[in-house]
């Protein structure tokens, strides 16, 4: 559609939200906020931003804080490899690249945690290079306006929608095109309830002249969710508690938790006591309610439960810490939750 560019960045250059992270050109900046923006909204995601770029001004200043002080910052945005991989890539620009963020495509993409969105976002936004972004925002947008029911989880798919969105790319002006198409599908081309009525491209959507809107864009798979029971033990003894850091590849790698006893089914009021008797020789004065937490592919539902002091045999992997100081260590959002409710 050959008026499709000049359309989107019309509108957006009148209706654009002020961002930070839209006023420069520095890599690395922007290479922090699509992070970020990865995994939240915009309004959310400037809190983050700006604690970061106040707390690591530079790559250099990434690259050289401690792992723990990054995933402290990140607390609450989930998804913490994310943050490893910041940390990793910050160290590796500025050890390896004297701190000077590569400027091609090629050479981005190959940085660990960059893959095709973020190293196109950052070759357009930065270096004004001709790279189509394709986020959740552009293939709404695209499979509503071309009205395209090429499943968007599909080999087929990706292809058919990158191959499009490389064509409309504004050869000219590919920064604010990718801005303005993203923009376009977060403020009016919205999942729900998308903002027909006053878009410019109303008169050219297919998929708006064919009703099938709410049909785009088309999924082939339905995200498989898995349910885990967690119960988190709190033992305390004086101002002592215990608290582990988990190792495994699995969510939360680096984080501090209570000690928790995974189950396959939650436990009921019949077998909690023997439960713990048998693994810990104690039982629970306390348990809180249950407390669901929801997770991209995982839906957990917790249990915290207080013991008034120290199981005789502790696992290696427990550290006794003073419980005034447990926010000194990075917490998954479900424990902090608990402890937002609960004064131990
Ligand atoms: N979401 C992802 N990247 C974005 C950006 N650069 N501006 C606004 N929202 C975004």
């Amino acid at each position: 559609m050959a008026d499709f560019h000049r359309l989107t960045i019309d509108w957006y250059r009148q209706n654009k939200r002020d961002l930070p992270w839209r006023n420069t050109k520095n890599p690395y900046k922007i290479w922090l906020s699509e992070i970020i923006l990865q995994q939240t909204r915009v309004d959310q995601g400037m809190n983050y931003y700006l604690k970061f770029i106040r707390n690591y001004p530079t790559i250099f200043d990434l690259a050289n804080a401690d792992e723990q002080e990054i995933l402290n910052d990140w607390q609450g945005l989930g998804y913490y490899s994310r943050a490893r991989n910041l940390h990793f890539t910050a160290k590796y620009i500025a050890s390896e690249l004297n701190g000077i963020f590569p400027n091609q495509f090629t050479e981005i993409i190959k940085l660990k945690g960059i893959g095709e969105y973020t190293a196109s976002a950052i070759a357009s936004f930065s270096f004004d290079l001709p790279y189509a972004v394709l986020d959740g925002n552009v293939y709404r947008v695209l499979s509503r306006v071309f009205d395209i029911s090429t499943p968007i989880d599909s080999t087929e798919g990706k292809k058919e929608f990158q191959n499009l969105a490389n064509e409309l790319i504004d050869r000219e002006n590919p920064a604010e095109y990718n801005q303005s198409i993203m923009e376009f599908g977060a403020m009016l081309c919205t999942p729900v309830n998308p903002n027909c009525e006053i878009c410019p491209l109303t008169a050219k959507c297919l998929s708006f002249a064919n009703n099938t809107i709410k049909e785009r864009p088309l999924k082939e798979k339905k995200t498989k969710v898995r349910n885990r029971y967690f119960n988190f033990a709190i033992f305390k003894e004086n101002d002592q508690i215990l608290i582990e850091k988990r190792i495994a590849k699995d969510i939360w790698q680096h984080l501090y938790q209570f000690p928790l006893f995974e189950t396959e089914e939650e436990l009921n009021t019949e077998n909690v006591n023997p439960f713990f008797q048998e693994r810990t020789g104690l039982t629970p004065f306390y348990n809180s309610k249950p407390i669901t937490h929801i997770l991209s592919h995982q839906r957990i539902f917790a249990v915290f439960y207080i013991f008034d002091q120290f199981p005789k045999l502790k696992e290696e992997n427990w550290i006794s810490i003073n419980k005034s100081t447990i926010d000194n260590y990075p917490l998954p959002r479900l424990i902090d939750r608990f402890l937002e409710e609960k004064n131990l």
